[in-house]
């Protein structure tokens, strides 16, 4: 069991942000319910919102609890190591609110998840650097507790760490990478499963950064990264190039992350986790091998053109991040405070699962039913009503969660 007297910290800004990003995405649905609701807001239209929704969902509330777990890793839990994660925290909290004056008021590069533009390009970047001068403090303080084991992948971590805020600064450039890229038909095979791995390496690594005890003695941490190693071998040999998604190749490739729902549920089962986190781990899991599965299905020929640029991606990305990121994102929380109660489990899990429902059957009727979607029939209204009201149930679950968070 691993108790934190910082863990409060970051649960106030992980779940602040959840919870500013539930009501931005609540205001979103309600509008393409109702598109005249949107005058109300004057020049900040829907395309306005939405930076925030999806930048405050991925850099607020998807990171800050494997910050939580970085910061866990290297930072002592004493009177100066608190100081130090709250300065950090209120630095990262600080650049994303003025983001959300930046995208407001139409300052954003218009790259998805890159917005970062003009006087708010620096903002992360720098918050991130306040971060890792705050880990590298602390490393070199505490350089004669660690192992020499622990020392090096401490040290190897900050190395790799330093790279992101660099990157991050140089990718939201306008001139780089541009927001539609002429030369992408989309992503192949081989880049879902590099990408997809990188992903695992990171599950892998949480038992780790949280100090969880092994139940087999470590038996389940080497098989898991040898498999790992295995399927990344196969990325390599796999083609990178243009590739179509009816190669066989490249289905055979994301065939491979298959092997790896099982895989991944046995691995971070074998840990001995906190009973207030366990079922997020189950809830975890169960959204992991519903996220591969209908990923694998959606990328094979005849149901990939169907689908691609429908609301079934709305779909899959709900499926993704709200249902497995944030149960994943709660084991942490768990974890790291050593407790916690099941209220709002339920609500959210079912909220998120009819929301990734009804926009999958959504995305599956819009070349059939063009028409009646532009038109606004009753049934696609009644679609977007119900995705409204999951929503809803969603944004009360994350209130419930912060509500705690101070009691
Ligand atoms: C209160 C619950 C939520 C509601 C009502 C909601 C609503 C929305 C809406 C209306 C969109 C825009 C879809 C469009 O323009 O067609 C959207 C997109 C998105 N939301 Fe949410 N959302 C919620 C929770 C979340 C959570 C918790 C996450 C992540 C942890 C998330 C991540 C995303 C992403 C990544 C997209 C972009 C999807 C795409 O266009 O492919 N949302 N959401």
């Amino acid at each position: 069991m691993t108790t934190s007297g910082f863990a409060g910290t970051v649960e106030r800004h992980a779940l602040g942000w959840l919870v500013a990003a539930n009501l931005v995405g609540v205001w979103l649905a309600a509008v393409l319910l109702w598109p005249a609701l949107a005058g109300i807001t004057g020049p900040w239209g829907y395309g306005r919102w939405m930076p925030l929704h999806l930048n405050w969902q991925l850099y607020g509330w998807c990171s800050l609890p494997i910050v939580g777990a970085l910061v866990a890793w290297f930072v002592r839990d004493d009177r100066v190591g608190r100081l130090h994660v709250r300065v950090a925290l209120g630095a990262w909290s600080l650049a994303l609110g003025l983001g959300g004056v930046s995208w407001l008021t139409g300052v954003t590069s218009g790259k998805l998840f890159l917005d970062w533009h003009g006087w708010a390009r620096p903002l992360l970047p720098l918050a991130m650097l306040v971060l890792w001068s705050v880990l590298a403090l602390q490393f070199w303080g505490r350089r004669h507790e660690f192992s020499s084991g622990g020392k090096w992948l401490r040290g190897a971590a900050l190395a790799l760490l330093l790279v992101v805020p660099n990157l991050l600064f140089w990718a939201a450039g306008r001139e780089v990478y541009p927001s539609v890229n002429p030369h992408s038909g989309g992503a192949t095979g081989a880049s879902l499963l590099g990408s997809t791995l990188g992903v695992i390496v990171i599950f892998g690594l949480l038992p780790v950064m949280l100090r969880v005890r092994s139940r087999d003695g470590g038996a389940a941490g080497r098989w898991f990264w040898a498999a790992l190693a295995l399927s990344f071998a196969v990325y390599a040999r796999v083609n990178h190039g243009d590739a179509s998604h009816r190669a066989p190749g490249q289905i055979g490739a994301l065939g491979v992350l298959l092997a790896w729902v099982p895989l991944l549920a046995v691995y971070l089962g074998r840990f001995e986790w906190h009973p207030a986190a366990r079922p997020w781990l189950r809830a975890g899991m169960a959204w992991w091998a519903l996220l591969v599965g209908t990923g694998f299905l959606t990328f094979l020929p005849g149901l990939s053109e169907r689908l691609k640029f429908t609301n079934a991606l709305v779909s899959h990305a709900h499926l993704a991040m709200a249902g497995l990121v944030t149960s994943l994102n709660l084991l942490m929380l768990r974890q790291l405070r050593g407790g916690g109660t099941r209220r709002g489990f339920w609500l959210w899990q079912l909220g998120c699962a009819v929301q990734v429902a009804v926009l999958m059957y959504a995305g599956w009727t819009e070349v059939s039913s063009e028409a009646d979607w532009f038109l606004r029939a009753d049934w696609t209204q009644a679609i977007y009503g119900v995705r409204l009201a999951a929503g809803l149930a969603m944004l009360v679950a994350s209130i419930t969660w912060l509500k705690e968070t101070w009691a």
